[in-house]
């Protein structure tokens, strides 16, 4: 099996390079290397004789005529993205770029690959593009987002992303391109750029800095391990329907509060402190337009996927704690020359 793979110098895509290598795939990895990106999250993979690395924009569509005619994948796992809410927020332009002309661009290219394929070819390949469960909005106390659900994106991410999927889904419906489209709640485990609530809880925690939690701490998410998110994308290649969309959850669901006191006791378990790091929890100003909850109804993947997450959530933290106390090497050197863990994402009348 040869897969391109968009993103995977990224945090889930680097997981997925890991697992379709472990498969015996080829690898095609296509990444432009953003800020979000780290060669070090593919020490391991990087000098397999089946896997390769293209450094690349996906909005360079002649680039991706010829990455495409050079490697002739049966198939597109896409995921490379502006991926911090908190970052579309102050400046939206990259993730209109990169999410949604990025996609169209990646698009046309699969399409005019697909259209040369032989007719076995055609039928074979898939194209997975890979989205988010905040397309759909928010959520009250009650219910979960199932296929069917409305999108109501609140962020310029999430419309960015609703935006591609929309292309995406077009582009099957128009022109027959099989693609499959995937929503998945929030991913945690290792490599994950420190930016995102549980790396940067973790390494100020560390250094003993304040945490910050937004808001109150309230708002809920559902925590899916990167690895089981990765198997899940793999299966699609296999047993995913074209032209369906398929939601990936973990059923665990957690207050950003609750996260954040876990990973505490956690640390204080592995390396205590002089005073329990819970103390250090801060709550500021909410992020604008902060949905309160997201829950996801993963039934049709367990059906029709065979799929269902292997790692219960607080041993998959407990896990991911331990991976950043041993792989310094991999993000202290991103906290001095790419991101050294200011707030993100505010508004200029929130700041003054
Ligand atoms: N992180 C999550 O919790 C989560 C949950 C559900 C869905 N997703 C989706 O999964 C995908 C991957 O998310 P992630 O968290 O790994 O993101 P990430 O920010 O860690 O990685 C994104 C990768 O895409 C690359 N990239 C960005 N712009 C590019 C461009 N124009 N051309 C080529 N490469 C480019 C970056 O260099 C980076 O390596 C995204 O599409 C995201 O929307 C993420």
């Amino acid at each position: 099996m040869r897969v391109l793979v968009t993103g995977g110098a990224g945090f889930i895509g680097s997981a997925v390079c890991h697992a379709l290598i472990a498969r015996g795939a080829f690898v095609i990895n296509v990444d432009k290397l953003t800020y979000a990106a780290n060669p070090r999250s593919l020490d391991g993979i990087a000098a397999a004789p089946h896997y390769a690395f293209e450094r690349l924009d996906i909005c360079d569509r002649a680039a991706m005529d010829a990455v495409l005619g050079k490697y002739q994948p049966k198939a597109v796992l896409h995921l490379a993205a502006e991926s911090h809410v908190d970052r579309s927020i102050t400046g939206a332009a990259a993730f209109i770029d990169t999410n949604i002309a990025g996609t169209y661009h990646l698009l046309e290219a699969a399409r005019q690959y697909w259209a040369g394929l032989t007719p076995n070819e055609r039928t074979a390949f898939r194209f997975v593009h890979v989205s988010t469960d905040e397309v759909y909005g928010s959520l009250g106390a009650d219910g979960h987002f199932h296929e069917d659900t409305p999108y109501r994106p609140s962020s310029p991410y999430s419309a960015s992303k609703a935006a591609s999927d929309h292309l995406a889904q077009a582009w099957h419906v128009t022109y027959g391109l099989p693609v499959i489209v995937s929503n998945c709640s929030n991913n945690y485990g290792p490599r994950q750029f420190p930016e995102k609530l549980i790396p940067l809880t973790i390494l100020k925690a560390l250094a003993g800095e304040a945490l910050p939690v937004y808001g109150d701490g309230s708002n809920v998410r559902d925590w899916l391990h990167v690895e089981d998110h990765a198997e899940g994308l793999i299966t699609l290649l296999d047993r995913g329907r074209p032209g369906e969309r398929y939601n990936f959850g973990g059923d665990s669901e957690r207050s950003n509060l609750a996260v954040v006191e876990h990973i505490c006791a956690t640390l204080d378990r592995l390396m205590p402190a002089a005073r329990p790091r819970q103390k250090l929890i801060s709550f500021v100003t909410d992020r604008p337009g902060h949905d309160q909850r997201y829950a996801i109804d993963a039934a049709k993947a367990h059906r029709e996927l065979g799929w269902k997450p292997r790692r219960h959530f607080e041993a998959g933290l407990e896990q991911t704690v331990k991976w950043y106390l041993d792989n310094r090497a991999w993000w202290e050197p991103l906290q001095t020359r790419v991101y050294g863990g200011e707030r993100l994402g505010l508004l200029c009348s929130a700041r003054a």
